[in-house]
């Protein structure tokens, strides 16, 4: 064999090596994970039987049943389902219930459920404002979603967030399918950085809309999921679910920008070198993503792997 020819014998094993390499190249230290067929990818995780699993703190999921879901604290402490997790946009979708409150027909409040709930202890989830708007249905009926309220009652309460919208009806044919502009239904923006789900309502006399509007309902929904049906306006919750669609953002919340948990070092969760940190865009914190041409989990060392055809 000629020199050169072996050189180039080298040469292409190399190649080959490396081609090859790039396909198998996801040297991964965490997970994969999956509950009943939803991938879920580090830094989440499953909790295993004695609470420990493979997962960053916080990132901690239940798989239940065959469904991942998540555990809240504040209200009934109900866990909450996950529809499916994205690493490249940091987001979760999960399924949030709907609240609402009832009147009978004297006029008075006949039972409610808020439904209140925060999302988890270490707060590595907020409510995604880009994704989600807050829906209100009723024919007298203002509804609001806030931040938990600083201790104290009525007037003296503080809010971080407060926002909510107004909706009415004169009678019975006033609302229309598929409007959800402030008859039957409003609609609204909301502010970054919920770190829970608290919704409630202003108590109005109902008296002379109980026939065609018993109750009041709000809730979260990822934007242009909810459409609005009049049939809605009576719909009977007592004893039922009635949940929506809701995207969280979450974030690697140890550290407050990139810069910062580049300088700890320690903990520093963009693990492939072939990863990139932004910093949250909602509460403090970051992301990882892959740099571009390489495509991964940023969070696994040589998790970002590159696109080489
Ligand atoms: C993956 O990486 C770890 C350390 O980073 C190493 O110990 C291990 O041998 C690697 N596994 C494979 C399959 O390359
Ligand atoms: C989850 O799945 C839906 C529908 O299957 C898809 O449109 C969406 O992009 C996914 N979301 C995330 C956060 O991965
Ligand atoms: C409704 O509320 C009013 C005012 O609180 C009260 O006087 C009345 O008894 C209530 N009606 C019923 C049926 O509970
Ligand atoms: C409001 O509803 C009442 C009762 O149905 C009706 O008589 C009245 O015309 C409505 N008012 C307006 C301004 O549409
Ligand atoms: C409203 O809901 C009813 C009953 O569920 C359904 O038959 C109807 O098609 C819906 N209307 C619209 C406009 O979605």
């Amino acid at each position: 064999m000629s020199r050169t020819f072996q050189l180039l014998l080298v040469l292409a094993l190399v190649g080959i090596v490396r081609v090859g390499g790039s396909r198998a190249h996801k040297n991964v230290t965490h997970g994969p994970h999956s509950c009943g067929g939803v991938d879920v990818p580090y830094p989440f995780g499953i909790v295993e039987d004695g609470g420990g699993g493979d997962f960053r703190t916080g990132f901690h999921v239940m798989c239940d049943a065959g469904e991942p879901v998540l555990h809240t604290t504040g209200g009934d402490g109900k866990p909450i389902k996950i529809g499916n997790f994205s690493i490249r946009m940091a987001e979760v979708r999960v399924w949030l219930p709907v609240a609402w409150q009832c009147y009978d027909s004297s006029g008075n409040v006949s039972g409610s459920d808020y439904n209140p709930l925060e999302f988890n202890d270490e707060g590595v989830y907020r409510i995604s404002h880009a994704r989600n708007n807050l829906f209100v249905l009723g024919c007298e009926t203002t509804g609001y979603l806030g931040s938990q309220p600083d201790q104290g009652s009525g007037e003296s309460r503080s809010y971080a967030q407060f926002t909510g919208c107004l909706c009415y009806c004169n009678n019975s044919q006033s609302a229309a399918s598929g409007a959800c502009s402030g008859v039957g239904c409003c609609h609204v923006e909301i502010p970054p950085d919920l770190l829970g789900n608290w919704v409630a309502f202003v108590i109005y006399d109902h008296r002379n809309k109980v026939n065609f509007s018993p109750c009041d309902y709000a809730f979260v929904a990822e934007k242009k999921h909810y459409s609005f049906n009049t049939t809605d306006l009576k719909r009977a919750l007592h004893g039922t679910t009635w949940e929506m669609p809701v995207v969280l953002d979450w974030a690697i919340r140890d550290s407050p920008t990139c810069k910062l948990a580049r300088k700890k070092k320690e903990g520093y969760a963009c693990k492939s070198s072939n990863s990139r940190c932004l910093d949250s865009t909602n509460g403090p914190g970051y992301i990882c993503n892959c740099r571009r041409g390489y495509e991964g989990n940023p969070y696994n060392e040589r998790g970002c792997t590159g696109l080489y055809i």
